[in-house]
């Protein structure tokens, strides 16, 4: 079958000799898992592989669109040739028609990750036959016959259970959401599409970044591949020029801060809003203790000017953050929210934190901040520090203190802390 100028209802895709794209397209779609906005739709990428043993089917659709796909597949293929489903991913969008194709071609075995394996049940409620399911590793072939499936682990992307599909002897990565993007174009080929790059970029930022050092090491094994063409599960058929991609992916995962600051040197940064430059004095004070300790570079940045995409780049490489908030209506207030909202973007975990703030009569921002940072699975050291309105020397000094024994836990050089077991509320200081 020759590739046909764009993708025409009911037809399979040839991508490569007896390799179709079966998928379906959702031109429609504006908002992707809620989080996710598309200008132009997406596309559910399946695929099948046809060896003279059988066909294997890799990844299905979103459940909505099981019709187009079961139209696809059953134009390449009869139900009896399937021999093996992959999953690359459950997430519903591949896997909607999955209970379906189970039903039609109950000889196939499924083949699957470790992770999969555990989280099958919630997505086919009848379950499987066991008997069918395959997991997987790295030193699995299945030999569909004059070409065969290897499968890569690469877990966390951007769910535990991801893997990628590697046919060696037609160069075919089959990539998962990896390299994937919501850009729904019914050309199909890269080479055929229109300028999908923000989208590309859009979708690693959204949906791989939080897992940068996972995609570095999925990287390690994806590089040394001879690929011929990448077929994701979202968006354009990377056939020309597919190492690019991979490049990019590199590029984006890579941290550039880091290369600039030095490995050797800590980096801090502090965040602050203040309505009456009481909470800005306080941040002064915590940049300056923080300052006074060798190998921290800090910066201090109001958020009362800047828009917190940029600072979830700096945040993203730095070391420790700090978040300095007036109490309003007993909250921090919104651009600390915004910015702190943005922190599932980047990986934060275990980073270290501390917070502060001037308040009128309560003061709960400082405790919210710190539990939010705590639910970052941010390090948070030291308790944070208050000031009823107008910091005096002494509150200052306080600030002070918090800068510089922040910077001296991101340094190692921290001082042993000693709670007296005695002392009232020592346990939940
Ligand atoms: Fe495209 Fe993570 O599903």
């Amino acid at each position: 079958m020759s590739a046909p100028v764009a993708v025409v209802p009911g037809q399979p895709v040839a991508i490569a000799a007896d390799v179709h794209w079966v998928g379906a397209l959702d031109p429609d779609l504006r908002q992707f898992d809620i989080i996710l906005r598309t200008a132009n739709g997406t596309s559910y990428n399946a695929y099948a592989v046809r060896g003279s043993a059988g066909v294997a089917v890799i990844d299905t659709v979103k459940a909505e669109f099981a019709a187009d796909f079961f139209a696809r597949l059953w134009a390449c293929c009869r139900p009896d040739e399937i021999r093996a489903i992959v999953l690359n991913h459950l997430e519903p969008d591949h896997t909607g028609a999955l209970p379906e194709l189970l039903l039609a071609a109950p000889q196939a075995r499924v083949y699957l990750s470790a992770a999969a394996l555990k989280m099958l049940k919630g997505i086919v409620k009848d379950g499987v036959d066991e008997s069918r399911l395959v997991v997987v590793d790295e030193d699995t072939r299945v030999d569909l016959g004059g070409r065969s499936l290897r499968f890569l682990y690469t877990p966390y992307l951007h769910w535990p259970d991801t893997q990628c599909t590697w046919v060696e002897e037609d160069g075919l990565l089959f990539s998962g959401d990896v390299f994937g993007c919501h850009f729904c174009d019914a050309r199909l080929f890269n080479d055929r599409v229109g300028d999908f790059r923000f989208s590309f970029d859009y979708y690693y930022q959204h949906i791989m970044r939080p897992f940068r050092e996972h995609v570095l090491s999925a990287l390690d094994q994806i590089e040394p591949l001879p690929i011929r063409l990448v077929a994701p599960a979202h968006g354009p058929v990377l056939r020309d020029a597919p190492l690019s991609y991979v490049r990019r992916y590199r590029q984006l995962a890579t941290p550039q801060l880091a290369n600039e600051a030095g490995e050797r040197e800590k980096t801090l940064l502090v965040f602050y809003i203040s309505a009456y430059g009481n909470t800005a004095r306080m941040a002064q004070a915590v940049r300056d203790g923080a300052e006074g300790v060798d190998g921290v570079r800090v910066s201090l940045y109001d958020l009362a000017g800047g828009d917190a995409a940029p600072f979830v780049d700096l945040i993203e490489e730095a070391d420790g953050l700090v978040f300095g908030s007036p109490t309003i209506n007993g909250d921090a207030v919104k651009p600390v929210w915004e910015l702190l909202s943005s922190l599932t973007l980047v990986k934060v975990k275990g980073k270290f934190g501390a917070a502060f703030g001037s308040y009128g009569w309560s003061g709960e921002a400082v405790g919210l901040i710190e539990d939010r940072l705590r639910g970052l699975k941010l390090r948070v050291p030291r308790p944070g520090v208050k000031v009823k309105l107008i910091p005096t020397d002494e509150e200052l000094a306080a600030c002070t203190t918090l800068g510089r024994e922040l910077a001296e836990h991101l340094v190692g050089r921290a001082a042993p802390r000693h709670i007296d077991f005695t002392a009232p509320g020592a346990l939940v200081a």
